[in-house]
C-alpha cells in the first residue's frame, strides 16, 4: 500500500532550498496518525470514512484510506471532481444539498460507482422527488443530524427526521443510505473524558433512531459520525455506528494539541518561513509568513496562531497580508538568536484553513523535500 499509483520522479532537495512560506509535511507523522485512526476503527469494528477538506491531495486521500481509495467525505465540488479524476469513488458530498448544485450531483451520480449527498430539509427534498436521476442510477441520499452542535441538520428525535426519511424511502428514484452526524460540538469540550461523552451522545442519538427507522421496515445501511476530537478518544463500545468520518487527524494541529486529541509531536505539518526583520524599536521580528501563509485563525493564548517548533517563548502578535509580526513572552527578544535570513517552523492553530491557503505541500522525510503534492482548490 506504500506504493502512490501516480508515483512519478522526484529529485530529493534539502528543505533549505525552499522559497519560504513552505508547507511542510512529515510522511512519516502522517503515515501514522493514518495507521492509528485505521486501528482504533478495526478494533471498534466500523468503517473510516476519512474527509478530505483537510488534505484536500490524492496522496494523502490514498494513505488515509489506506490505498483503497474508497469511502471517503468532501465538502465541495471541485473536492468530488478532483478525487473521482484521481481514481476515488464512494464520496459523499457532507454539506447540505441545494437544487441549484443539482447539476453537480447529476454529473458525479452519472460517473461514479456511488455519490452521496445529504439534506435536512422537507423543502429541499421534494424539489430532488421531481428531478429524475442518471438513467440507470439512483440518488444516493442521506439524513444529516444535529446531535447538539447546532450548525446544521434536523434533531434526532424530532418527527421531521422521520419525515424526511420516510419522503426518501419513498420515492422510486432516490436510494434512502442513512444517517450522517459531524459532532462538531466536541471543538467546545476538551480531554478525553469530555471527547467520549460527545461521541457517546451521538452514537445514542444516532443508533435510537436507526433502530425506530428499522423497526417500520426502513434500514440504515450507514449510521456515520465523527470529528477529530470525537474520534481520537472514543467509547470501546460503537455498536450500531458504522462509520467514522473525522478528517484534521491527518495533520493534526495545535487547535487538536490543546484540546487534548494529540501532542504536539503527533502535528505533521508545519511553515517553513524566515526572519526577514529585526526591529529593535519594538522588540519584534518580522517573518515572511503572513495570513495568507498560515489563515487569520486562531485560538486563547498560550496557542494563538500557533507554536514555533523548539521556541516556546515566540508568539506571532499581528499579520500583515504576507508578513508577520513576532515577539517574545519573556520581554526582551534575544535578536542575536534569530538572524535576519533564519527559517522558523510554525505548528499552525488550524491545519485544515493552514494547508488550504498553500498551493503544494511538501512532503518531507527529516530535512529533505522528497515530493511535493497538489491539493485542490476552491469550490
Ligand atoms: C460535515 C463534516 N464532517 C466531518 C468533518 C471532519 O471533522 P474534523 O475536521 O474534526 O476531522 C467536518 C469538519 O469540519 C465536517 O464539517
Amino acid at each position: 500500500m506504500d506504493e502512490l499509483p501516480w508515483k512519478r520522479h522526484y529529485d530529493p532537495r534539502p528543505v533549505s532550498t525552499l522559497m519560504t512560506p513552505a508547507l511542510l509535511i512529515d510522511l512519516k507523522k502522517l503515515k501514522r496518525n493514518c495507521t492509528i485512526m485505521r486501528e482504533r476503527c478495526r478494533l471498534l469494528g466500523i468503517s473510516l470514512r476519512p474527509h478530505m477538506k483537510t488534505a484536500k491531495t490524492w496522496e494523502a486521500g490514498f494513505y488515509m484510506t489506506n490505498g483503497t481509495r474508497k469511502q471517503i467525505v468532501v465538502s465541495t465540488f471541485a473536492e468530488a471532481t478532483f478525487f473521482a479524476d484521481g481514481g476515488f469513488d464512494d464520496v459523499i458530498y457532507a454539506v447540505p444539498i441545494t437544487l441549484s448544485k443539482m447539476n453537480r450531483v447529476r454529473e458525479l451520480t452519472a460517473r461514479l460507482e456511488s455519490f452521496q449527498f445529504m439534506t435536512d430539509s422537507m423543502e429541499v427534498l421534494n424539489g430532488i422527488t421531481k428531478i429524475p436521476p442518471p438513467v440507470g442510477k439512483h440518488w444516493s441520499m442521506l439524513v444529516q443530524l444535529d446531535v447538539g452542535y447546532g450548525r446544521c441538520g434536523v434533531k434526532p428525535s424530532s418527527s421531521l427526521a422521520l419525515e424526511i426519511v420516510r419522503e426518501m424511502a419513498s420515492c422510486d428514484f432516490i436510494d434512502f443510505v442513512g444517517l450522517y452526524t459531524h459532532c462538531g460540538q466536541s471543538y467546545a469540550c476538551t480531554g478525553a473524558i469530555a471527547h467520549v461523552t460527545v461521541a457517546s451522545h451521538a452514537r445514542d442519538e444516532s443508533v435510537k433512531l436507526a433502530k425506530q427507522l428499522e423497526a417500520e421496515g426502513i434500514s440504515c445501511r450507514c449510521v456515520g459520525i465523527g470529528s477529530t476530537p470525537g474520534c481520537s478518544h472514543n467509547p470501546s463500545d460503537m455498536t450500531g455506528i458504522t462509520e467514522y468520518h473525522p478528517g484534521n487527524y491527518v495533520f493534526y494541529d495545535m487547535q487538536q494539541a490543546g484540546l487534548g486529541s494529540c501532542s504536539e509531536s503527533d502535528i505533521s505539518i508545519c511553515v517553513l518561513t524566515t526572519v526577514i526583520s529585526h526591529n529593535q524599536e519594538t522588540g519584534q521580528l518580522m517573518i515572511d509568513c503572513g495570513w495568507m501563509g498560515t489563515s487569520m485563525q486562531c485560538g486563547d493564548e498560550p496557542i494563538g496562531y500557533g507554536h514555533f517548533v523548539g521556541e516556546p517563548s515566540l508568539r506571532i502578535a499581528g499579520f500583515s497580508q504576507e508578513v508577520a509580526r513576532v515577539v517574545s513572552t519573556q520581554g526582551h527578544l534575544n535578536f542575536s538568536k534569530y538572524p535576519i535570513g533564519c527559517t522558523l517552523r510554525l505548528l499552525p492553530y488550524h491545519s485544515c484553513a493552514t494547508s488550504a491557503m498553500h498551493p503544494v505541500h511538501y512532503v518531507c522525510d527529516d530535512d529533505t523535500v522528497i515530493d511535493e503534492w497538489v491539493p485542490v482548490k476552491g469550490w
